[in-house]
């Protein structure tokens, strides 16, 4: 198969599997087609920094999405200690706040001057998908729009300096408008047309992402579930690559 470079560079690869055997069978018939392996919370609690390793190992990028919140120094330490492991994207929360982002900004920096490496990409989580508008209400006592105060998060990162935000494709094109261009956008809940939908809701293709404005494409069951992987990835290449802007 013909790798697409602009593809493969906006292909985020979920590994949310149980067993670091079936990640690494993944990684190994996968890291041609994927631009960067992401290594979450369950896999990274039970394997630790094995699994990011063997990432390293293929010369792959891995995205840990360790998703920080905590004092600002704290985080700053954890952010250069998650870049000096190797990490070319990893997260935190926004509603740590603008200095505790900061932090993280300054942690990584630190990190690639050690390494002189270039910085990583650095994304915040606005509000977690399971934050519904009842929550914000009844739980936060919060009156303002979850989706409102979701964009307000994605500028407060942006004058963080932070590189971007993970958010659904059907916002992506708003926070570009609030927040710029350049600032970049990663959508999970994509499903080709073909797959099925599992527990996302809020779910788009692709190629609809992609025109909304996702600079990357969280993509996980719909492959890593897939009779044959490397199908459905043909597929989804297939897809994405009748846009003209690629
Ligand atoms: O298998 P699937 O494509 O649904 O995987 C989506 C990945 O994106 C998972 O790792 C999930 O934790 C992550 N994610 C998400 N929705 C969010 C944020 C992250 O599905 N709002």
């Amino acid at each position: 198969m013909q790798i697409n470079e602009n593809i493969k560079e906006k292909i985020v690869l979920a590994l949310d599997v149980e067993d670091i055997e079936d990640a690494r069978r993944l990684v190994d018939r996968l890291h041609p087609y994927v631009g960067t392996f992401k290594v979450g919370l369950q896999l990274y609690t039970k394997y630790g920094n094995a699994i990011i390793d063997y990432i390293s190992g293929k010369n792959a990028n891995f995205f840990l999405d360790i998703k920080l919140h905590d004092i600002p120094n704290t985080v700053e330490k954890a952010s250069e200690n998650v870049v000096l492991r190797g990490a070319n994207f990893f997260n935190v929360h926004a509603t740590g706040g603008l200095k505790m982002m900061e932090a993280a900004v300054r942690g990584a920096k630190k990190a690639c001057e050690k390494l002189q490496k270039n910085p990583p990409v650095i994304l915040a989580v606005t509000m977690l998908t399971s934050i519904s508008q009842d929550v914000m209400n009844d739980e936060f006592d919060i009156n303002t729009d979850v989706s409102q105060f979701a964009i307000r998060l994605a500028v407060l990162a942006k004058n963080a300096g932070m590189t971007g935000v993970v958010a659904s494709s059907l916002e992506a094109k708003k926070i570009k408008e609030a927040c710029g261009e350049d600032f970049k956008v990663l959508c999970p809940g994509i499903r080709p047309a073909w797959s099925t939908k599992d527990d996302q809701k809020r779910i788009a293709t692709p190629k609809f992402a992609i025109e909304q404005g996702a600079d990357y494409l969280v993509i996980g069951r719909a492959v890593t579930q897939a009779e044959s992987p490397i199908e459905a990835m043909q597929k989804i290449y297939d897809e994405i690559g009748e846009l003209e802007c690629l």
